[in-house]
């Protein structure tokens, strides 16, 4: 079997130093990471993770190393791999397959070599291992389960029916697993760390308001003051991107399809309008739905010489490349995150990041003080699953609540700030139903 597959060992000294730096930012995570080295809650099991390689990432995978488990990793997205980070988690002794770039059929592949180390618990962003797997499991063919076989060989059952649980990161995974789940098909139980208060106010909204931003001004160094800012989706990121377009001086525009959230936008401010009137005066677009073909042919058609699109939802079907493709005369890659499609009638489309989430294709993914956050209950989730095995019924589980408010209370701890106390006194009034006024 392959130690490893990745672009190259020798980057391992500038990948060392970015875990250094993100490791004195992750301060919560840091503080499991000396528990755990104590304790070794995690002795004898073996984690799959199919995550962004980022510095985070690694952060997070040496913290379960630390608890005493082995660990393989793929990445959950082919243009997000950070590869000097790659290089220095090979040198930690992590089984990393992956590097940016991959095509499918390698990116399906760098799946087969992690799930060739028979993991007990899987770590899945956006949900393409545990559906890969359940794919086999169900022998459901496709070229992807066809490109995990090249590697795997023949599934044997005895793969899915080892793991005792795993956990996923994000909204698009837990929907896909929710799926899975209605149908009677999830053969091991999931938590949804996405759904976690201290994941899902911090790392949705703030996190990606900053890094999708982020990853557009790497691409384009352009102006947000004055622009005409659309953002489609007004979700828990799509309200994080907007608040922080908006401070940069943008003109902000929601599209929504949830009256609630529409009238939410409204009443923090924004504009609210359909695609097909906002494609006519936006200047940058924003996809932020977990949606399919949510800007298309009949938008590009209408939009301004010049229109700049982005998009910070999970896959890359937000922004229909293929109607893109079909409607172009002419496509430019004018730089590694930044293509131009030249229409017939002469106007300019830019599209960043081959429509791959902007943040982590065109920047460097959230703050690692964000994900410290995310991370921390991750490694508390896979904690919590060693401790459980025989307890949790195979479903898509919640974060228990206990493990939810710890993180946020040690991420308090560790930026010194203390909170009030409700007094014994509060605590009854708070229990009593006979007060009245
Ligand atoms: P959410 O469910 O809170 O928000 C999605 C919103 O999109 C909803 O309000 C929904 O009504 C709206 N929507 C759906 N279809 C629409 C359409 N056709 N037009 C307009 N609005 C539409 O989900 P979320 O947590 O905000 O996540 C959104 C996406 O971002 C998911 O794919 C998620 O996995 C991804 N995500 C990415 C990052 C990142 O780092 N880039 C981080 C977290 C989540
Ligand atoms: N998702 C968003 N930002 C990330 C990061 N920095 N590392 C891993 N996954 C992420």
């Amino acid at each position: 079997m392959r130690e490893f597959w990745i672009k190259d060992p020798s980057y391992a000294n500038e990948g060392r130093k970015k875990l250094e730096w993100a490791e004195g930012q992750m301060k919560v995570l840091m503080k499991i990471r000396e528990r755990f080295q104590k304790d070794k809650p995690l002795k004898n099991q073996k984690i799959s993770a199919c995550l962004h390689i980022t510095k985070e990432t690694g952060v997070l995978l040496k913290t379960l190393m630390e608890g005493g488990a082995q660990v393989s990793l793929c990445p959950s997205n082919p243009l997000s791999t950070q590869d000097d980070v790659a290089a220095a988690l090979v040198e930690e002794g992590i089984k990393v397959y992956g590097f940016r770039g991959l095509t499918a059929k390698e990116y399906y592949e760098c799946i087969g070599y992690a799930l060739l180390h028979k993991p007990t618990i899987t770590m899945d962003d956006g949900a393409d291992l545990v559906s890969t797997l359940h794919k086999l499991a169900y022998g459901i063919r496709g070229v992807d389960t066809e490109y995990v076989k090249g590697i795997l060989g023949n599934f044997d059952e005895r793969l899915i029916n080892g793991i005792i649980g795993g956990t996923e990161e994000t909204t698009t995974g837990v929907i896909r697993l929710k799926a899975l789940e209605r149908k009677g098909m999830l053969k091991y139980p999931v938590i949804a760390v996405n759904d976690a208060k201290s994941k899902n106010l911090f790392d949705n909204p703030i996190g990606t308001g900053q890094s999708a931003i982020d990853g557009i001004l790497r691409a384009t160094n352009v102006l947000f003051a004055g622009k005409d800012v659309v953002i489609v989706g007004f979700g828990q990121v799509g309200s994080g991107i907007a608040e922080r377009a908006r401070g940069l001086g943008a003109k902000v525009t929601i599209v929504e399809v949830d009256p609630i959230k529409a009238l939410k936008a409204v009443m923090y401010g924004f504009n609210v309008d359909t695609l097909s009137r906002a494609a006519e005066y936006g200047d940058i677009f924003i996809t932020a739905t977990g949606n399919i073909n949510v800007i298309r042919g009949e938008h590009f058609e209408k939009m301004k010489d010049g229109a700049i699109l982005a998009n910070a939802g999970h896959m890359d079907v937000e922004i229909s490349k293929r109607d893109l493709e079909i409607l172009a005369k002419e496509k430019v890659e004018v730089s590694k995150l930044m293509t131009l499609f030249r229409m017939r009638d002469g106007r300019k489309i830019y599209l960043l990041g081959d429509g791959r989430l902007v943040n982590l294709v065109c920047a460097e993914g959230h703050p690692s003080e964000v994900m410290d956050l995310s991370f921390s209950l991750q490694a508390l989730c896979v904690e919590f699953i060693a401790k459980n095995k025989d307890k949790l019924e195979k479903k898509v589980l919640i974060v228990p609540e206990d493990i939810d408010r710890e993180v946020a209370r040690l991420k308090l701890d560790t930026m010194n700030i203390t909170i009030e106390e409700l007094t014994e006194e509060q605590k009854r009034y708070l229990n009593e139903w006979q007060v009245g006024t």
